[in-house]
């Protein structure tokens, strides 16, 4: 808790200095979520409602008896939880109390049919987490059933006794479900991370306005902060808040989340400004995978050939000065990579010298996927690596002739790099305990939808 607290007043302090509060992120969480909360919630709710009753002081027989009264089972048949437009939450609980009264000389059981009902408001809390609060509260009972005794159960009993038990469970219900509520904004409190995306790197996500909730659904705007070594990544351009479409991803599905372009600027800008991006691709010579070497090149560039009468193996220094760009187009997610690649060799004194650069383009296909809570990617090369002659130490380069060794020793290793960094992942928005199951993931213009059942689990 204090743990959670602290956090809350760093993120508190840290947020506004970021500045960006426009959604970048929308989750929306269908109807069906709360028809699951409702299934998964009886059990919780059943322990939650086990009270203790005070003694009832029985007058039936002319002096005051003070009898037990034990709960024996609570059971709720029947739990729905329904939105309430603009509002949040409506919660009707049907509930069996069985008691057993500890009467002189023999004990009586009785059953208590009642109906428990609660409207809570869903706002936004100060540190940018959902906020649950009930509104109002209220039991309806129905007539308490003898379960046994009826031989001899004295009216003169049962109604006193009866209202002792309303009288306080009335009370203490209300109190416990939001005690419920309560341990529930503990919960949605770990909305707000922060999730770590690499070693150095995390997302903090954060609701930014009030929920829209409508009787279908409930709306969160959520503003999601990546940070580098602490220092949150902004953008360079203030882009247009991003707008959930009403129908999008599949139909039934418990949640609906629309992640923004901007999100993946911003996970490839914090990639890139880590320096994540960089390798460097090293050939070794009389291994399986040599094709890196002064003789293989020198059949290509006769200058390099003249230089490196022995075969000497060769480093590719790949670095990304400018920032790879993500296109999100209709059933299809593009990154676009520019490299700067230096080509070295061994020089005479153990150091490497510089042969060539190249200025290289590749576009590749994103698929991503989902697994847990997190979002991965892969890639693969589209069409050919285009390259452009940068600087050259040995003179006239056709690109022409080294594009196919290039492509070939340049493809894998980046690929796997990269499929090794976007493999890790970064988590979408989650409270703990919870995770995405059987997701499907839309690409549209600009954004992508993840559908997907939720599965909360201890
Ligand atoms: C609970 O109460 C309802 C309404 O009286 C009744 O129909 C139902 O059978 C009861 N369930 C149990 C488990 O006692
Ligand atoms: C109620 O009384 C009848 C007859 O007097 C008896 O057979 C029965 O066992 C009694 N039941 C209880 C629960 O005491
Ligand atoms: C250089 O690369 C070529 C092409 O893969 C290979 O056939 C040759 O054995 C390599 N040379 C050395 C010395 O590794
Ligand atoms: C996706 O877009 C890229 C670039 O516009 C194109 O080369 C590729 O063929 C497209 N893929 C699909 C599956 O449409
Ligand atoms: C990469 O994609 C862009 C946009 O579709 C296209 O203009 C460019 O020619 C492609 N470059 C390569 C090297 O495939």
């Amino acid at each position: 808790m204090a743990r959670a607290r602290g956090l809350g007043l760093l993120l508190a302090l840290l947020l506004p200095m970021v500045g960006a509060s426009r959604p970048d992120t929308v989750v929306r969480l269908n109807k069906e979520v709360l028809s699951y909360v409702a299934e998964a919630g009886k059990a919780p709710l059943q322990r939650a409602l086990q009270v203790t009753v005070p003694h009832f002081q029985d007058w039936s027989g002319g002096v005051f008896q003070p009898t037990r009264i034990q709960i024996l089972n609570v059971h709720v048949p029947h739990l729905q939880l329904k939105f309430i437009a603009g509002f949040g939450i409506h919660l009707l609980a049907a509930t069996n109390f069985t008691f057993k009264i500890f009467r002189v000389p023999e004990p009586l059981h009785l059953m208590l049919p009642m109906a428990l009902l609660a409207d809570t408001r869903v706002s936004q809390g100060s540190i940018g987490t959902p906020v649950v609060s009930v509104s109002s509260c209220f039991s309806l009972f129905d007539k308490a059933i003898v379960l046994d005794g009826h031989n001899s159960t004295a009216p003169a009993l049962l109604a006193p006794l009866q209202n002792h038990i309303k009288a306080v469970l009335q009370n203490k219900l209300c109190l416990r479900i939001s005690n419920l509520v309560q341990g529930f904004n503990v919960h949605l409190g770990t909305l707000i991370g922060p999730s770590p995306i690499g070693p150095e790197s995390q997302v903090h996500y954060s609701m930014i306005d009030t929920p829209t909730i409508t009787n279908d659904y409930i709306s969160l705007n959520i503003n999601a902060v990546l940070f580098l070594l602490s220092r949150p990544i902004v953008l360079p351009v203030d882009t247009t808040p991003f707008v959930l479409p009403q129908h999008v991803g599949t139909r039934g599905a418990m949640a609906t989340v629309g992640l923004s372009q901007d999100l993946f600027d911003s996970a490839i800008l914090l990639l890139q400004k880590a320096g994540a991006l960089n390798l460097d691709i090293t050939g070794q010579l009389k291994s399986d995978y040599n094709l890196l070497n002064t003789s293989m090149l020198g059949q290509l560039i006769p200058e390099v050939g003249r230089q490196f009468p022995e075969p000497m193996p060769l480093v590719l220094k790949v670095r990304l000065g400018a920032t790879p760009t993500v296109t999100l187009q209709t059933n299809n997610a593009t990154l676009r990579l520019q490299p700067f690649v230096e080509v070295l060799a061994p020089a005479s004194n153990s150091a490497f010298q510089s042969l060539f650069s190249l200025d290289v383009v590749v576009n590749l296909s994103l698929q991503l996927s989902v697994s847990k809570v997190r979002l991965r990617g892969t890639t693969s090369v589209l069409g050919n690596v285009q390259l452009t002659v940068a600087s050259s130490n040995v003179g006239f380069i056709d690109t022409d002739h080294v594009q196919p060794l290039m492509g070939a020793v340049f493809e894998k290793p980046l690929l796997d790099h990269l499929n090794a960094l976007l493999g890790m992942g970064v988590a979408l928005p989650h409270v703990v305990n919870l995770q995405y199951v059987t997701p499907e993931i839309f690409v549209y213009e600009g954004y992508i939808v993840v559908s997907s059942r939720l599965l909360y689990q201890r």
